[in-house]
Formats: structure tokens, sequence, C-alpha cells
């Protein structure tokens, strides 16, 4: 019998989800239906019990329902806590089992993918909000050599690095207080991208090494990315291979095949490249 998957969210029409599960489960010869659900802003709740009482299986959650997600899963993974948010739901009767693969995804890309290692690195995490709480416990399961979280209201970034004052090389700040600073890996998580700003980065923060990295996926130009090639960097990547390899690690959960990502990242990278 065919299962049913779903990604809910508010908006969800611009979600390659199910472009993606539908690539993976032809290559995997998994027999899933995976569906898009749009949640009224307050009907999360109610429009994911619909879903579960009709036979659903699980869920793909995005924007701004991953909080609510958190909120309703009874049993939670390490990274879900972690992030205090879940994009990846999996029922099982009566059972709602709460995962996040989004930091998850974005080291896949970064260390399989783009062949870069973080263990031992100096990474700067730009951005205090719900993504880069999302990646901060993945990324420091790589023991980077040191990780400084910086935000515009530095407070975030305390209250961030306080969250995981378990790990002893971590250090939070304002953009201006990274100056005179170089990183071998610096993630933009802010959603500054999405409205094309670009944050107030001092200059010298990247070397011709150091690996620029967007989360954003679908414009590889953004003021970010822009910046860091300004200032010397060569290598730079946007999130489409983090969007690609979290749904790999959904798929996982939920069926317990590990689809292959290349092709559909060069595939989606491709069509980017079409409309820039
Ligand atoms: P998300 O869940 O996408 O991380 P969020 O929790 O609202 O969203 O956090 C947004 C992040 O982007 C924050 O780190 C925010 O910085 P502030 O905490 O100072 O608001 C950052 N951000 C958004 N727009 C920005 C901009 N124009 N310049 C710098 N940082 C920005």
């Amino acid at each position: 019998m065919t299962d049913t998957y779903a990604v809910i969210g508010n908006p969800i029409t611009h979600s390659k989800s199910p472009l993606i599960h539908a690539e993976f489960s032809k290559q995997t010869g998994q027999d899933i239906c995976y569906k898009t659900i749009l949640a009224p802003l307050n009907g999360f709740v109610t429009a994911t019990e619909v879903f579960r009482q009709n036979g659903g299986k699980g869920m793909n959650v995005t924007v701004p329902f991953k909080v609510e997600a958190y909120k309703i899963s009874n049993q939670l993974t390490e990274q879900a806590i972690a992030a205090q948010a879940v994009n990846t739901l999996v029922f099982d009767n009566d059972k709602i089992y709460g995962d996040n693969t989004d930091g998850t995804g974005l080291i896949r890309d970064i260390v399989d993918n783009l062949g870069f290692a973080i263990t031992a690195k100096r990474v700067l995490l730009c951005g205090a909000g719900g993504a880069a709480r999302g990646i901060m416990l993945p990324l420091l399961k790589q023991e980077p050599r040191m990780l400084v979280i910086s935000n515009r209201t530095v407070q975030k970034a305390h209250r961030l690095r306080q969250q995981f004052s378990s790990y002893k090389n971590i250090v939070s700040s304002n953009y201006a207080e990274i100056s005179g600073k170089e990183f071998d890996l610096i993630i933009n998580a802010t959603s500054a991208s999405l409205i094309g700003k670009a944050l107030s980065l001092p200059l010298g923060i990247f070397s011709t090494e150091s690996l620029a990295y967007d989360i954003m996926y679908g414009n590889r130009n953004t003021p970010f990315l822009q910046f860091a090639r300004q200032e010397g960097a060569t290598h730079l990547s946007d999130g489409i291979g983090m969007l690609v390899e979290q749904a790999a690690e959904s798929f996982f959960i939920w069926r317990g095949v590990r689809p292959k990502t290349k092709p559909l990242i060069e595939m989606l990278s491709q069509k980017i490249k079409h409309l820039e």
C-alpha cells in the first residue's frame, strides 16, 4: 500500500520538498505519495491531526510551524531538543516522533559534498535565530577549533552560546567585534539574504581558502556571497545541497533507505542557473 507523507507550512507553494521526495521515491523504488499542506497560521495542530487520522505516516514541517511541531512531539531526538524545533515528524499509532534534520543536512553538504572538513577549523556562524540554533549541535559535534556566533542583536548570540555552555570553545559577539579575525568556514544563517540585505561584516575575515556558505537557496549571488567573493573567498555555496540533504535524512528516517543526493543537487542547481 502507498504510504502518504506531506510537507506542511505557510506559505508552501515555493516548497521544493514534493519534487525532491518524488525523485527519491522514483530512485529508490519506495512506494510513497508526498503531498503539500497549506495550513492556516493558527491551524497547524488541526491540519496535522486530520492528516494523521487519515493514515499519514510522516511530515516535513517548514516555516512558521517548526516550534509547534516540536511542542506536539511526544518523543524528541537530541538534535530536535537542541534546535528547539522539529522539521520531521513520524506518526506511529499514538506516538509522534519529532526530529530535526536541518543541521545534519548542512554538515553532510559541507563535509561530504563540498569535501570541506570542519574538525579543528575556525567557524563563524552569522545569526542567532531559529536557523542558527538548528545547526549548532551538529556543527559542534564536528569539533571545530572554535565557533564564534555573531549576531546584529548581540544578546541573542550570548543566549545561544549559553544554551550550549557545556562546549568550551564557543564565543558570542556582534559583527564589529570579529574585526581582525580570520575564519575557515563562515555560515550565513540569518534571514538577511531573503530580503536581499547584506550583513555588516568587517573586512578581512575571509581567506582565499575559506568556505562561505549561505543557507538560503535559490540564489547563488546573495549579498553575503558577493561580499565573500569581493573579499577573496573562492569557495562559495548556497543552501541547495543542505536542502536536498535534509530531505534525504527525513526520507531515511521514514523509509530506512538512503537516497543518492548528488543528481538532485545538480538538477536543482541547473534550474536555478537558468532562472538567474
Ligand atoms: P530564522 O528562524 O530564519 O533564523 P529568526 O529567528 O527571525 O529567523 O532570526 C533571524 C536572524 O536573521 C537573526 O539572527 C536576525 O538578527 P537579529 O537577531 O539581530 O534580528 C538576522 N537578521 C535578519 N535580518 C537581518 C539584517 N538585515 N541584518 C543582520 N541580521 C539580520
